[in-house]
């Protein structure tokens, strides 16, 4: 790489290796598969399969039972795993996030029902309280202010709830500082030391969230409200993602995760070369309604696009990538 070229055009000519299809598969750098993926979805409460989620055209909130086909169909489509984020009917929320405890909620009921379906595909459950909270924070709400240590305590019982459904990846997303630490601990003293962890280690405090607050039906931060950035990273820094990954790795993370995904892949970058463990990014909602939304105004060659940004992840070096897309993607890369 450092080594200076040892001549120059016209004796090197890099078009060389790009004039046809079998010399550039064969000096290709990175490789997307199916296997590269994980297929977040969004499971609801009711019985309607599918309810579409007008800002992510193509994707739909799924009843549990749809939530078990999609299990098969990841099967099916050589994709390993599914992350599952739940839609709460707004009743049930409180300011302190109860209905994340109720070991028959729609992710227990979930989880179950897709193990039982499909039990070769990884399920992969966020553990954060805004999609239960009144007030969509990812923790408990005092005067004001969003409490660390209280708020570790009601993520650890949603974890071991979730493990003890059957989840086989706990995924915190809230930003708290010691959860992985303490579900960790939690984990092994109930007796689930098979259990992944793969820590959000490096979310930002990120616009590009706001069609998932539309799709699980969170508070609309803003107005009158406070945002998230007392506890997700400022998109302005770096070196801090290599800390809060330094942080999660001792605390017992098997993987990390940076997230937002592509306007943060120098991020990826960064935490893959400096340390030696599985990276993955989350091609969050915006991204996805952003090349959506170009694409239908015909803007973008949409299946191009899709791909084209899903490969960014591999030559960044993630191990793979959380996506919206990833039945689609895993179609089209013929499974
Ligand atoms: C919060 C959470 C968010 C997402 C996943 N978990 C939103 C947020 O932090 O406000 C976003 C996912 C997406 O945008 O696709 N625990």
């Amino acid at each position: 790489m450092s080594k200076a070229p040892l001549a120059a055009y016209p004796a090197l000519r890099p078009r060389r290796l790009r004039q046809q299809d079998w010399i550039r598969r064969l000096v290709r750098e990175s490789v997307l598969t199916p296997a590269d993926l994980i297929w977040s979805i969004v499971v609801h409460e009711g019985e309607e399969a599918e309810i579409p989620v007008a800002s992510m055209p193509g994707t739909a909130r799924m009843s549990v039972a749809r939530a078990a086909e999609a299990a098969r169909q990841a099967r099916a489509l050589g994709v390993p795993a599914i992350a599952v984020f739940p839609f709460i009917d707004g009743v049930k929320k409180d300011d302190r996030g109860t209905a994340a405890h109720d070991p028959d909620g729609v992710i227990c009921r979930a989880v179950r029902a897709m193990k039982d379906a499909a039990p070769e595909v990884g399920i992969m459950c966020d553990v954060a309280l805004d999609p239960f909270t009144s007030h969509g924070h990812d923790g408990v709400l005092e005067h004001g202010r969003i409490l660390n240590d209280a708020t570790v305590e009601l993520l650890v019982k949603q974890g071991v709830m979730q493990a003890e459904a059957g989840c086989d990846i706990l995924a915190p997303s809230d930003m708290m500082d010691g959860r992985v630490g303490a579900l960790r601990t939690a984990l092994e003293q109930a007796g689930h030391q098979d259990v992944m962890i793969m820590a959000y280690a490096a979310k930002y405090a990120s616009a590009f969230y706001g069609p998932y607050r539309d799709a699980i039906g969170s508070a609309k931060l803003g107005a009158g409200q406070f945002d998230k950035k007392t506890y997700q990273m400022d998109p302005a820094n770096t070196d801090e993602a290599l800390r809060e990954v330094a942080l999660d790795i001792a605390e017992g993370a098997d993987m990390v995760m940076v997230k937002p995904g592509m306007p943060y892949l120098d991020i990826v970058r960064r935490v893959v070369e400096a340390f030696a463990v599985p990276t993955f990014a989350f091609q969050v909602s915006g991204e996805y309604a952003m090349l959506m939304a170009a694409a239908q105004n015909g803007w973008l060659e949409e299946d191009r696009a899709i791909l084209e940004s899903l490969q960014a992840f591999k030559r960044a070096g993630c191990a793979g990538v959380i996506t919206y897309f990833a039945p689609r993607a895993a179609r089209m890369l013929g499974a």
